[in-house]
C-alpha cells in the first residue's frame, strides 16, 4: 500500500492552498457577516479548473481524479466553507451527474459551460416534506407528450439563486413509488420558475440557499436524464459521490480550525509558558490531529474506490459521518483553545464552528449515513 501523493496531486493541493490564502482569506469574515456571495472568487475558481475538476477535458473539465478533488476541497474549506460548498455541488452533484448519465446533447449544451465555470449549477432533491425521505417527492412532472409539466417546491437548494442550470428530481408516476421518479434539467428563466428568498443561515453564509417554486414549467422531453424512472437511482448515485465532497469539506473545516489552534497555542502564554506546554491544551491538539488524520484517510479511501471503479457507497457515507463529527468536535475545541478570542470573529474559529454544523445535515444527515452504512454491513 502506497500512501504517497503524486507530484500532480501535490501541485493541485498547493494551488488550492495558495488560492485559499490569497483569494479567499481576504474578505471571508465580511462575506460571512453580510451573507455576500463570492462572485469574483468563484469565477477565478472556475478559471483554475476547480469547478469541473473530474470532468473530461473534451467537455471543458480539468480531467483530474477524485483524490485531487479531496485535496482541493480540504484546502479551500480550511479557509472558506461557503466557497467550497458551491464548488462541491457543482463538481459532484451537477457535473458528475451530467457526465455519467447525460446524453451527448445534454453534455454539449449544459456540461461544457458548467465544467468550465462559465455558469454554475444546483441539485434539487429536498422538499418541505422530503429531505431525508427522498422517495416521498411531492414535486410532480406530468408527461404531456412533447414535454413534462413541472409543479412543486424545492427547499434548501445550494446555489439556489446563483445557478443557471438546475437538476430537479420529480415524481412522474406516483403509483410506481421510487421507480416513478425522474431527474430533469431546468434552466433559470423558464416560464413559471421562481427563485424564493435567500435563507438567513447559521453557517456557510456566503453561499446562497433558496427555495424554488415551479408552476406549470414546461420541460422539454430531451431534458430528462436517463431512462424513464431512473431519477431516484440517479439521485442516490450522485449523492454517494457528493458525500465524498462534503466529507472533504468537513475535513477541511476541521483541519483549518486545528491549524489555527496549533498556531495560537504557540503564541499565547498563560501561567508563565505557551499554552501548548500545558497538557490540557497539548492533549486537545493530539486528539484533533488524530481524528483529522482518520477522517482524511476515509475521504481518500472513498475517492480511491471511486477512481478505481469500485463501489464507494459505504465508504463515502463513513467518510461523511466521521469527518462531519470530527469537524464539529474539532471546531468546538478550537474555540475552547482560543478562549475568549475564539468567541470573536477576527480569529476565524467561531465561523468554522458554525460552518461545521451543516456538514452533519446536508447531502444526507448523519442519521442517513448510518442507515447507508448499517444496511451495507448487515446485508
Ligand atoms: N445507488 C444505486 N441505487 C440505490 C442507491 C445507490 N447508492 N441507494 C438506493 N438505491 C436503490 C435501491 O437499490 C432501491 O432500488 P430497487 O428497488 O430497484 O432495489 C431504490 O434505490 C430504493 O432504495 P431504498 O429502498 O434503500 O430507499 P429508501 O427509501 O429506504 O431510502 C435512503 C434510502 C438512503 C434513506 C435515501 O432516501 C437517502 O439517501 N436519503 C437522503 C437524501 C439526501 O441526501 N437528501 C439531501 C440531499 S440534497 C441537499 O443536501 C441539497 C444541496 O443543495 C446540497
Amino acid at each position: 500500500m502506497d500512501f504517497t501523493f503524486t507530484e500532480e496531486h501535490e501541485m493541485i493541493r498547493d494551488a488550492a492552498r495558495d488560492f485559499a490564502q490569497t483569494e479567499l482569506l481576504p474578505g471571508v469574515i465580511e462575506r460571512d457577516e453580510k451573507q455576500s456571495f463570492p462572485t469574483e472568487q468563484i469565477k477565478k475558481l472556475g478559471e483554475l479548473g476547480f469547478l469541473g475538476m473530474m470532468v473530461d477535458p473534451k467537455y471543458g473539465g480539468a480531467g483530474m481524479d477524485s483524490i485531487s478533488y479531496v485535496l482541493a476541497m480540504e484546502e479551500i474549506s480550511k479557509v472558506d466553507a461557503s466557497s467550497s460548498v458551491i464548488m462541491s455541488v457543482n463538481n459532484s452533484l451537477v457535473c458528475w451527474g451530467l457526465e455519467e448519465y447525460g446524453t451527448e446533447e445534454q453534455k454539449e449544451k449544459y456540461l461544457k459551460p458548467l465544467a468550465s465555470g462559465e455558469i454554475i449549477g444546483a441539485f434539487c432533491l429536498s422538499e418541505p416534506e422530503a429531505g431525508s425521505d427522498a422517495t416521498s417527492q411531492k414535486t410532480t412532472a406530468i408527461d404531456m407528450g412533447d414535454y413534462y409539466l413541472l409543479n412543486g417546491t424545492k427547499n434548501w437548494i445550494t446555489n439556489g439563486n446563483s445557478a443557471s442550470v438546475y437538476l430537479v428530481i420529480a415524481q412522474t408516476d406516483i403509483e410506481k413509488g421510487h421507480k416513478g421518479i425522474n431527474a430533469f434539467i431546468v434552466e433559470k428563466g423558464m416560464d413559471g420558475f421562481v427563485v424564493g428568498p435567500k435563507e438567513n443561515k447559521l453557517g456557510i453564509r456566503g453561499s446562497d440557499t433558496n427555495s424554488l417554486m415551479f408552476t406549470d414549467v414546461k420541460i422539454p422531453k430531451e431534458n430528462r436524464i436517463g431512462q424513464d424512472g431512473f431519477g431516484f437511482k440517479f439521485a442516490m448515485k450522485t449523492l454517494s459521490g457528493g458525500r465524498i465532497g462534503i466529507a472533504s469539506q468537513a475535513l477541511g473545516i476541521a483541519s483549518g480550525a486545528y491549524e489555527l489552534s496549533l498556531q495560537y497555542s504557540k503564541e499565547r502564554k498563560a501561567f508563565g509558558k505557551e499554552i501548548n506546554k500545558h497538557q490540557a491544551i497539548a492533549f486537545k491538539l493530539a486528539d484533533m490531529a488524530t481524528e483529522i488524520e482518520a477522517a482524511r484517510l476515509l475521504c481518500l479511501k472513498a475517492a480511491w474506490l471511486k477512481d478505481n471503479g469500485k463501489n464507494y457507497d459505504k465508504l463515502s457515507a463513513m467518510a461523511k459521518v466521521f469527518a462531519s463529527e470530527t469537524a464539529m468536535k474539532t471546531t468546538t475545541e478550537a474555540v475552547q483553545v482560543h478562549g475568549g478570542y475564539g468567541f470573536v470573529k477576527e480569529y476565524h474559529v467561531e465561523r468554522l464552528m458554525r460552518d461545521a454544523k451543516i456538514t452533519q445535515i446536508y447531502e444526507g444527515t448523519s442519521e442517513i449515513q448510518r442507515i447507508v452504512i448499517s444496511r451495507s454491513v448487515l446485508k
